[in-house]
């Protein structure tokens, strides 16, 4: 088994030794990369779609920091539809408007097909939410809500499901663990993208739920193994490698998306920036009161059309036109790109990922790109 290291250290201590080989003469520091799918016949672990050793290092660092019991997955996609597939059938499930793409799409399809009812709610309107939650069996926020950086009120939310009986599950992917942590507020479940801040440099997919459940953390294992859902062994070691420098890296790109969000808000080329950390943003009281900084991600609304800001996304040089988030380098994309993204996400919106690079030349080569339009 993984060594756990001593609760009482900071969570940021404990990032760095958390899910590490028993500190033993000749044992190594870090758990080696095994490939293997089948072991010896009569040991802890037998088959590796049922777990390994470095599926279990990495959910022994990653459960105590969101305060339950973690299961890896082959993708946050993956996760979700674990969460999915343990939902009753033609479960009543009130979902924010706004969430991750494929979240969004696997939800409709569900619904489309009778095996939910979905009922999408403004995850930022607390009153409409808890208005929708009659005869609710599950709620599904995400918060900041991606890509509109919408928060969502957690405890209200939480407690107002609860007395429906309602499963509340958070998709925490932006905020990261160090930045807010739903279990403490209320949720049931939590749900991460670990392919973004977690493991922080783009190179794979993996994919977090945490639940301080039992049962449901036993339930949510048999999914991963009945839906063949197990992340791979190097997938593993990369995410545990990347979640010791998380702290380092979100302090750093945190400090940077205050200073760009600031600037840019400034910026006559741009209408509008989404960032709890500024004020008049809409999010920034619950922000404040509910995480524990506004994060590294933001999105702006450029002043011009869908074309203006697609300019603005294909002329940075330092700044990488990609989708995703979370790693060590700056992203930006212009949303609406994507013919499956929410129609009613602005067509001159561009969702940015600020990265671990020096903040002056971020700034450099965006300010660059905003005077081409
Ligand atoms: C908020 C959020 N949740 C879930 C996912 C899905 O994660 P993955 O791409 O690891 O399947 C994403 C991916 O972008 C995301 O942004």
């Amino acid at each position: 088994m993984p060594e756990q290291p001593e609760t009482a250290w900071s969570i940021d201590t404990q990032l760095v030794h958390a899910g590490r080989p028993p500190a033993e003469p000749g044992n190594p520091v870090n758990y080696p990369i095994e490939l293997s799918s089948t072991y010896h016949a009569g040991g802890e672990v037998e088959y590796a779609r049922d777990g390994t050793l470095g599926m279990r290092s990495l959910e022994e660092a990653m459960g105590p920091l969101e305060g339950g019991e973690a299961i890896a997955f082959a993708s946050g996609m993956a996760a979700a539809n674990a969460i999915m597939d343990l939902l009753p059938q033609g479960a009543i499930v009130v979902a924010a408007e706004f969430t991750y793409t494929g979240v969004a799409l696997r939800l409709r399809e569900l619904d489309e097909r009778g095996a939910i009812s979905l009922r999408r709610v403004d995850i930022a309107d607390t009153e409409a939410v808890i208005a929708a939650l009659q005869g609710a069996d599950a709620v599904w926020v995400e918060s900041p809500t991606n890509p509109m950086m919408e928060i969502a009120d957690i405890p209200a939310i939480s407690e107002a499901a609860h007395a429906v009986g309602a499963v509340v599950v958070c998709d925490n992917t932006f905020a990261t663990p160090l930045g807010q942590r739903p279990l403490q507020m209320g949720a049931d479940v939590v749900l991460h993208s670990a392919t973004k801040a977690i493991g922080g440099h783009s190179d794979c997919l993996l994919g977090i739920v945490v639940t301080a459940d039992p049962d449901r953390a036993d339930a949510l294992r048999v999914r991963r193994t009945l839906l063949g859902a197990a992340p791979g062994a190097l997938e593993c070691y990369l995410v545990l490698r990347g979640l010791r420098t998380l702290a380092l890296r979100r302090a750093r790109s945190q400090a940077s998306a205050q200073v760009i969000a600031e600037r840019l808000a400034a910026h006559p080329a741009v209408a509008r920036v989404r960032y709890p950390g500024l004020p008049g943003d809409p999010g920034r009281e619950r922000a404040a009161r509910l995480m524990t900084g506004p994060g590294f991600m933001m999105a702006i609304e450029i002043a011009g059309d869908a074309a203006a800001a697609q300019t603005v996304a294909e002329s940075v040089r330092l700044w990488v036109h990609a989708t995703s988030l979370g790693g060590v380098e700056s992203l930006i994309e212009r949303r609406r790109r994507w013919p499956a993204e929410n129609p009613r996400v602005p067509e001159a919106l561009l969702r940015l990922s600020v990265g671990i690079e020096d903040p002056e030349d971020l700034w450099t080569d965006l300010a660059g790109a905003l005077a081409r339009v």
